[in-house]
């Protein structure tokens, strides 16, 4: 008889993205006249850029070629890509990073939840809500919970609402966390954590021993230059985070993949007797064994991002998603709502009137606009009320929307 992991049964609904498509293909086929503006998952719409697209066909030509074909490559991936990062992203912003550090991955939605992996079922985990859905279900899955109570929430994770009184920024927990997962510029609300602010989630690490698994898959959306893109930007964050990163938002490579994870040499976790063990040669065997690399196009292509050119190009795709997000933010303010995020981040984050539930406002807003945004509670249940808009769609179906959306009717 086989058994099954029986954590996957406390899951309450089917993740958020694969619902809503559930739902608009049904509207879709019940409606196949409608023009459907989809401003829901966070997926990129343009294309990668010259230089990238070069980088990626050279990378498979050097495959046809007998003399540059190459097989299996290094599972942590190319030194070429680890060395780029460690560089552009880190040692040229002034922090110490070593692309020994580095794991190049095939994304960050299977890094934050593959992580849990290496830490005992004895963690407790402190999750933001509303959040990014990965860090609750994988947590669930891997069966560090109990059951989930009629608000919405499992025992045994810690949550940290975050709303307009806290200004969407997590508090420090009551009851003390073992990992802290941590999304900044967040999603789904689009806020930013300063410098401070860092530094205190740091200072909290550190007193209490636990790790920050800090998602930063959008920092390249930040704005503000005196926003941190990293946590390791941060005195002490070496001893107590790991990082997420991602190509997916920054260069167009949701299709494509390619991510990466940063394990600082001096983190270390404990096992039962107290000892201390440091973390990423856990994270070099669970890579090693469970994954042979991201092909090697894909890893030229990303690489390229760093050169002279593609830093240009990708600045310009940011440049057009973060004008989509200005025009999403003032046309839902025209029409009065109340807006938040979408100036360091790709998401508005956006109250719903007339105190309709986030998935009453899902179905008006499909009905009547044909518009598809993302429910908030479906980050979490203080997520209830509010609505995501993505600013990852193409311009013109961006003002085609809002002018729809202007013209709801209450
Ligand atoms: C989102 O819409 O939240 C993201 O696209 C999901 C993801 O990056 O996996």
């Amino acid at each position: 008889m086989a058994f099954i992991n029986e954590n996957y049964l406390k899951l309450k609904a089917g993740y958020l993205f694969p619902e809503i498509g559930r739902r608009v293909r049904e509207f879709a086929a019940a409606y196949p006249d409608k023009d459907i503006i989809r401003m829901g998952i966070g997926d990129v719409t343009q294309p990668l850029t010259p230089t990238i697209l070069k980088a990626f066909h050279d990378g498979v030509e050097e495959l046809g070629n007998k003399n540059t074909f190459k097989g299996y490559g290094p599972e942590q991936g190319y030194d070429f890509l680890r060395e780029a990062i460690a560089l552009n992203d880190y040692q040229q912003r002034g922090v110490e990073i070593s692309a020994d550090e580095i794991f190049v991955s095939d994304g960050s939605k299977c890094d934050t939840g593959n992580i849990q992996e290496i830490f005992g079922d004895k963690n407790i985990i402190a999750i933001c809500d509303p959040v990014y859905p990965v860090y609750a279900d994988t947590t669930v899955m891997s069966g560090k919970t109990g059951e989930c109570q009629s608000n919405g929430y499992f025992d045994n994770i810690v949550y940290m609402p975050c709303n307009e009184a806290n200004g969407f920024i997590p508090e420090l927990p009551v009851t003390r966390p073992d990992l802290i997962f941590l999304c900044f510029p967040n999603n789904p609300t689009g806020t930013v954590a300063t410098r401070a602010i860092l530094k205190t989630w740091v200072d909290y690490a550190i007193a209490n021993k636990s790790i920050i698994l800090y998602d930063a898959a959008y920092e390249a959306y930040i704005t503000d230059d005196s926003i941190p893109h990293s946590i390791f930007e941060i005195e002490g964050a070496r001893n107590v985070a790991i990082e997420f990163r991602s190509f997916s938002k920054t260069a167009g490579f949701t299709g494509t993949r390619c991510a990466f994870t940063v394990i600082p040499n001096e983190l270390f976790a404990y096992d039962e007797q107290g000892n201390q063990v440091a973390v990423k040669p856990l994270w070099m065997r669970r890579h090693t064994t469970k994954f042979n690399g991201v092909s090697y196009p894909v890893q030229k292509a990303a690489a390229a991002i760093y050169s002279d050119e593609g830093k240009k190009e990708i600045k310009g795709l940011i440049r057009y998603y973060l004008e989509n997000a200005r025009l999403i933010r003032e046309s839902l303010t025209e029409a009065g709502y109340t807006v938040f995020g979408g100036i360091n981040a790709p998401y508005v984050w956006v109250k719903t009137k007339n105190n309709l539930t986030s998935w009453e406002f899902f179905d008006k807003l499909l009905n009547e606009t044909n518009v598809v945004g993302t429910p908030g509670s479906g980050f979490g249940p203080s997520g209830e009320g509010y609505f995501r808009f993505s600013a990852f769609a193409d311009r013109d179906k961006v003002i085609k929307a809002m002018e729809r959306i202007k013209n709801i009717s209450y």
